[in-house]
């Protein structure tokens, strides 16, 4: 059970034969037939039309053998009022990234950069994010891998395609030694970036989109000015908000966990200009390649994983009237999950245990604290 919303679950399997099928309430899924290449029979299914905030069995009947319950799980309570919006945010495409694991020897056969796992990841990401109901789009950083003018031109086919708004951010991915001028590139596909903090409105929400990335570090800074100018598109949008960054905010001055993210200090300066400016503020970042969620008075923070490293996700987020419900989706394209199922066993094993998170780091709902 990796996903479960109000209304919907998604579901991963592996080792189910064709014609299996899985049944919560009325919803019902069957494995379909596999297709060459799928030689390892796993992937993902969605259950929709769920009944909200109600605890439901999941049943499994495979060819020969009858049904039989597999799971017990409870349907999400939608936050208060009104459905006014949905988007949606990717983060750490690393489109240009051609092998994984601590001696590269992960990949799929390429012969172009599109064909890539990363550009493949990417792209399934976004179809399936557009396919849930996103109307607008924010990328949160490390878009690509080295920054090369080829690797801007794949992130420009792909984001530029879209059919909705798209934002986006720079990673440290971005900027480093090898990269040209991020900005620059990516304005030339279509996409233009402001050099300093920025926002976009929606039905019910104000996105704000924070910079982080530090040229040639993997660490990311929000130092005072850029904080001031936070605070102010917070307050301005006289709306709930959602601040997107790419670096995750440390709890401690130093790093617990790789890749750093911002020192604890400056995030915490961060945190408390948020909660003054606009307390009905939810945070969001990537670059650590997992799924976490913690608080800090009344803001909730997330941590997002990449869409082409295990588990391979995008965020979907629905705005209420009182509160907004955040979605984590595996990318389900059975390339693309194929190929995340593969990174599980990096680092012995670790990396599938670390980087998932909790069911509750990744779906839930959020209610804005009253005014
Ligand atoms: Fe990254
Ligand atoms: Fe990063």
């Amino acid at each position: 059970m990796f996903a479960v919303e109000d209304t919907a679950a998604q579901i991963c399997w592996h080792g189910l034969p064709e014609g299996s099928v899985l049944e919560a309430g009325d919803a019902r899924a069957e494995v379909g037939p596999f297709h060459d290449g799928d030689e390892h029979s796993m992937g993902a299914m969605n259950l929709d039309a769920l009944p909200p905030d109600t605890s439901l069995d999941l049943t499994l009947s495979s060819p020969g053998s009858g049904r039989r319950r597999v799971a017990r799980f409870r349907t999400l309570a939608p936050p208060p009022g009104r459905l006014l919006c949905r988007f949606a945010t990717v983060n750490d495409l690393h489109v240009g990234e051609r092998a994984f694991g601590l001696l590269r020897t992960l990949s799929l056969p390429a012969e172009s950069l599109a064909q890539a796992h990363s550009a493949l990841c990417a792209r399934a990401a976004l179809t399936e994010a557009l396919a849930w109901g996103a109307e607008a789009v924010v990328a949160k950083g490390d878009l690509t891998y080295h920054g090369t003018p080829e690797e801007w031109e794949e992130v420009g086919r792909l984001l530029g395609g879209l059919t909705v708004p798209v934002a986006a951010l720079f990673g440290n991915h971005d900027v480093g030694r090898k990269a040209v001028h991020a900005r620059t590139a990516l304005a030339a596909e279509g996409i233009h970036t402001p050099n300093e903090p920025f926002a976009r409105d929606l039905p019910g929400i104000r996105l704000v989109m924070a910079h982080s990335e530090v040229p040639r570090h993997s660490g990311g800074r929000v130092v005072g000015a850029q904080r001031h100018r936070i605070a102010e598109l917070l307050r301005e949008g006289e709306r709930p908000a959602f601040l997107a960054m790419h670096h995750y905010l440390q709890r401690h001055q130093l790093p617990t966990s790789y890749p750093p993210g911002i020192a604890g200090k400056e995030a915490r300066a961060l945190l408390d200009t948020v909660v003054a400016a606009n307390p009905a503020t939810f945070v969001s970042s990537g670059h650590s390649h997992r799924h976490r969620r913690r608080h800090y008075g009344p803001v909730v923070l997330t941590e997002i994983g990449a869409t082409m490293h295990y588990p391979g996700t995008w965020a979907g987020y629905a705005v209420h009237e009182g509160g907004i419900r955040q979605v984590v989706r595996r990318v389900a394209a059975p390339k693309a999950i194929q190929w995340t199922q593969r990174i599980r066993r990096v680092l012995l094993g670790v990396w599938g245990l670390w980087t998932p998170g909790l069911l509750a780091d990744r779906c839930f709902s959020h209610n804005w604290p009253h005014r």
